[in-house]
């Protein structure tokens, strides 16, 4: 079958089922047009909602979108404020209208390390949509690659210490299914807008084979047009995972 045919047949996602974003460039966005910064999250949020809104006609079954690292903290406390403050809206905002396009939301990272009230807006979230079939929305939340395969290993590391597992018995299996995306398929592609070259310490374990698409485009100028063309991208790929 043709890239071409592959990408009709499945919807246009090209055999990518999961597909997880570094949404970056709102800074810049807003720097090219002399806005303040929050200006570029703000708009960077309509991304959000344009590419879940997209991601199901172009067959993706999960979107991970990488909101806030663990190393974010060490931005301006007035970004990281605004930041929060986006998220609490946009959950706010959209948990009607997720749940009635049966997306299933989900977080990543340690998130409930949060503020309080946002975790309590996280779980109720999470609780409202858990039941629904449509596309799995994975939100990267305080969330660190290396922090989160610790915590596997330490998770494990307590039962083997309590003499529940012998540490013979670990596998890549069961460190995976102590990992937050248990459960989850790993990402076929990671996707970073802005142009930048880095993984930035997003699912380090989960990309092992994951394709790797850059778009120069800024995130907030990100949509369903620009989500189809990376696609297309993926499409293209030959995977092999190690074999010929
Ligand atoms: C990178 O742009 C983006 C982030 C650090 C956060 C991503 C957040 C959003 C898209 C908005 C919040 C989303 C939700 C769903 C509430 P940058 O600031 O690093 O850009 P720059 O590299 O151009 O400075």
């Amino acid at each position: 079958m043709t890239a071409v045919a592959a990408s009709i047949g499945d919807g246009g996602s090209g055999g990518c089922r999961h597909l997880a974003i570094i949404m970056d460039g709102n800074g810049r966005w807003a720097q090219g047009r002399r806005l303040p910064r929050i200006a570029g999250h703000r708009e960077g949020v309509e991304a959000v909602r344009r590419v879940v809104e997209a991601a199901p006609g172009l067959g993706l079954d999960v979107l991970t979108l990488y909101a806030f690292s663990s190393e974010n903290w060490k931005r301006p406390a007035d970004e990281v404020s605004d930041l929060m403050g986006l998220l609490r809206h946009y959950v706010k905002s959209e948990i009607d209208t997720l749940h009635r396009n049966g997306v299933c939301l989900n977080f990543i990272g340690d998130w409930r390390a949060l503020k309080p009230d946002l975790v309590s807006l996280l779980e109720a979230a999470r609780e409202k949509t858990r039941a629904n079939s449509g596309l799995k929305l994975v939100m990267a939340l305080n969330y660190g690659g290396q922090g989160e395969i610790v915590r596997a290993a330490q998770a494990l590391a307590a039962e083997a210490a309590a003499g529940t597992l012998d540490p013979a018995a670990i596998t890549a299996e069961l460190l995976e299914s102590r990992l937050d995306t248990a459960g989850l398929p790993p990402p076929d592609a990671v996707l970073r807008t802005s142009g930048e070259l880095r993984l930035s310490n997003f699912l380090l374990w989960q990309t092992a084979y994951a394709e790797y698409l850059v778009t120069d485009t800024l995130w907030p100028d990100f949509d369903g047009a620009a989500l189809a063309a990376a696609l297309d991208e993926f499409a293209r790929r030959e995977r092999r995972f190690g074999g010929r």
